[in-house]
């Protein structure tokens, strides 16, 4: 009856609510639950040990995961995901909950191919997962967000100037469109419509000169500029700077969001979504990714969810308010 918990990859807001409760619920229907550090790191290095309830409930309302988390790239390899099976059967552990983003998707569907029963729940913060319209953390960086953008606002208000935001989200656009409009930003720039210095600089003259505004706002998805052909952010200011002469500065948003406090909206669904896992596992059903669509809790296959192809919704309101903000 025993049970492993698992948060991998990047870390997320809410990921240890998910942990929490899992091990809470499955507790509570007789499993014995055991914590492994490390995301699939501590399945190879063996650093598996029992859930202290206790202990890991002082962390509900931390940004942090206790039980720590890991990009362990050689979990692509058969034969260290073989030693990590070895090591789990030595533990008498043959059911794992895993809290993580598509990357660890792929690690838990190989899993439950070598025999591991396998249950996914979406922790990540992009928000960029198939197989679910929400994932744990997304809405803790998102307010996060916002209350950062709202504060630059405030000060690059007080000096008339502008300021351009770039934010994680692993080119997936849900967090850049969702603060930007959140906070009336000016402009807002995703892998579909990557503007040139020059359109920088009209924006600015249109929105600060034309309209009269003491700030301008660009809200920009990461990994964008300084790559491909595109200049970077800082040297993109410096330009605004000095065909404007508006103070002008460029900020990246990044550790910080996820580094954030969980909303109560994330510890809420993390709570939902373990609870679910366990009465899954209760079933015998397993081998699958939990989701939530249309107000429900869903599942699907893990074989399946890792096919999967999402496109985002918010994207077509971007041209859009893109024009209403910039209008004369
Ligand atoms: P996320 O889960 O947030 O998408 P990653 O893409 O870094 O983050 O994946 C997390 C971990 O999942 C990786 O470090 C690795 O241990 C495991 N993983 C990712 N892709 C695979 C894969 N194709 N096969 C096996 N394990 C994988
Ligand atoms: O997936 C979460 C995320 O923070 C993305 O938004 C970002 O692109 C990426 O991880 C950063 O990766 P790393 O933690 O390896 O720097």
């Amino acid at each position: 009856m025993k049970i492993g918990i698992i948060a991998s990859g990047g870390n997320a807001p809410g990921m240890n609510n998910a942990i929490i409760g899992f091990a809470k619920c499955a507790l509570a229907a007789g499993y014995e639950p055991y914590v492994v550090y490390d995301g699939y790191k501590g399945l190879i290095t063996n650093e598996i040990e029992k859930a202290d309830i206790r202990l890991l409930e002082n962390f509900i309302a931390r940004g942090n995961i206790f039980i720590r988390t890991s990009r362990f790239p050689e979990f692509k390899d058969e034969s260290i995901r073989q030693k990590a099976v070895e090591n789990l059967h030595k533990h008498r552990i043959n059911k794992l909950f895993i809290c993580g983003g598509d990357g660890s998707y792929q690690g838990a569907e190989k899993l439950s191919k070598l025999g591991v029963e396998c249950i996914a729940t979406p922790g990540t913060i992009d928000n960029d997962i198939s197989s679910t319209d929400y994932t744990i953390g997304f809405d803790s960086c998102l307010n996060f967000l916002t209350k950062t953008i709202d504060q630059l606002r405030n000060c690059f208000e007080s000096h008339t100037g502008v300021f351009i935001v770039e934010c994680m989200g692993r080119r997936w656009p849900d967090l850049t469109i969702e603060s930007a409009i959140g906070c009336n930003a000016e402009y807002i720039i995703t892998a579909e419509n990557i503007i040139t210095p020059d359109k920088f600089v009209e924006v600015v003259n249109t929105v600060m000169n034309k309209n009269g505004k003491k700030s301008c706002v660009f809200v920009v998805s990461e990994k964008l500029y300084g790559q491909d052909g595109h200049d970077t952010l800082t040297n993109i200011a410096k330009h605004i700077e000095e065909q404007t002469g508006f103070f002008t500065r460029a900020k990246l948003v990044c550790y910080d969001q996820r580094g954030a406090e969980p909303t109560a909206r994330d510890r809420f669904m993390a709570n939902i979504m373990a609870k679910y896992a366990v009465d899954l596992f209760l079933q015998n059903d397993h081998g699958y990714a939990i989701g939530y669509r249309n107000g429900q809790l869903i599942k699907t296959k893990l074989n399946e969810a890792i096919n999967l192809t999402k496109t985002s919704e918010h994207q077509k309101q971007v041209d859009e308010y893109n024009k209403i903000m910039t209008a004369k």
